[in-house]
């Protein structure tokens, strides 16, 4: 593990990026800005190694960013109605930042925090813990939140992601990574080839301002249907509402027998480069996202423009809009229970 200088905040505070790299030589790159994912270097078939993550060179494009390039988002990833729950008989009121409604934990969510970094040298897997404080009434929420994020990397190019949050008085609690892949290696080719499996019967369609109806809706018969790998130009621009509303995929899928154990949720292979990505999660949904909002206007890293669907999330969480949603599993947490997520994101390659 390495650890270097990514620049320095406004306010004087200064980051860090840390580097794994395995015994092939794949690596991973994470920060303490944000605790996001910054890069992840892997082979294709024939060991040709290539970033496969879209992000930034330094800690400026990070507090630049608006599309939340790797980033642990929270204290709720994805979306609340209107911003508003009411908890125990209590109302809470979020910030607006995406048209009527919060999204991503607000403008100062867990994104924007400077995390408190640990390594651990010991085994199984070298890896780094970053911890955010947030305190009472952050955003609007309540309780002071602990949450510890514990990236590691092992020799057979699996990246696990352990979350454990704590609080001091009831809220909600829902983050998230947020990783825009491209297996090609290479962010100026669009996502469309990538072959995409996802472990769902049902996914929950969504209204105005990408808000769940509450329903789940089965997926066979709509393109939303990945139980077998599919390509995801197959269905993209099909003229279905729920593509048409959100320009593409943005949809929570309802992960298959869900049951609190680590399972297989979704594979990605893109068949030039062979790479094969499989994402195993204790979560119950995944957030399918093919960059809808990327236009090109952001820049990443090595200074390439990111277009229109040139990166694609799956991001394992609670169903959006949850606090508000009855039949949706709950995602309150309260004093003297833990939080715990662990995601994993395992890379190979096949010819
Ligand atoms: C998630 C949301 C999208 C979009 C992106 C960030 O994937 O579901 O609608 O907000 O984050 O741009």
């Amino acid at each position: 593990m390495t650890s270097n200088p990514f620049g320095k905040l406004s306010d004087g505070r200064d980051t860090t990026i840390f580097t794994f790299r395995n015994k092939k030589g794949a690596a991973v790159s994470v920060t303490d800005l944000g605790a996001a994912l910054v890069s992840i270097v892997v082979p294709d078939k024939n060991k040709a190694m290539a970033d496969v993550l879209l992000g930034h060179d330094d800690a400026q494009g990070y507090v630049d960013d608006r599309s939340y390039l790797g980033f642990i988002v929270g204290r709720y990833g994805n979306r609340i109605a209107k911003g508003k729950f009411s908890l125990d008989g209590r109302s809470y009121q979020l910030e607006i930042n995406d048209g009527e409604n919060h999204l991503h934990g607000g403008s100062r969510g867990f994104h924007t925090k400077l995390w408190k970094s640990t390594v651990n040298a010991n085994s199984p897997a070298e890896s780094v813990t970053m911890r955010c404080i947030s305190p009472d009434g952050d955003e609007g929420y309540p309780g002071k939140v602990v949450l510890d994020v514990t990236y590691s990397w092992n020799d057979n190019e699996e990246l696990t992601i352990d979350y454990t949050g704590t609080t001091d008085a009831p809220t909600i609690l829902n983050p998230t990574s947020h990783g825009y892949f491209n297996l090609t290696g290479d962010p100026r080719n669009k996502i469309l080839d990538h072959e995409l499996m996802i472990a769902a019967d049902q996914f929950t369609p969504a209204g105005p301002g990408r808000i769940p109806t509450g329903e789940s809706q089965m997926v066979e018969g709509t393109p939303l249907d990945f139980r077998s790998p599919k390509r995801i130009s197959s269905g993209i621009n099909d003229a279905y509402d729920q593509l048409q509303m959100a320009r593409g995929y943005d949809h929570n899928w309802v992960i298959r027998n869900h049951d609190k154990t680590v399972r297989r949720a979704a594979t990605v292979y893109e068949p030039k480069s062979g790479r094969f990505m499989e994402v195993l999660t204790d979560q119950p949904g995944v957030q399918f996202y093919t960059g809808n909002f990327l236009d090109g206007s952001l820049k990443g890293k090595g200074g390439i423009a990111y277009g229109y669907r040139s990166g694609l999330c799956l991001e394992t969480q609670h169903f959006p809009d949850s606090p508000n949603q009855p039949r949706f599993p709950s995602v309150v947490l309260r004093p003297g229970e833990t939080y715990r997520q662990t995601t994993k994101y395992r890379f190979s390659a096949k010819a």
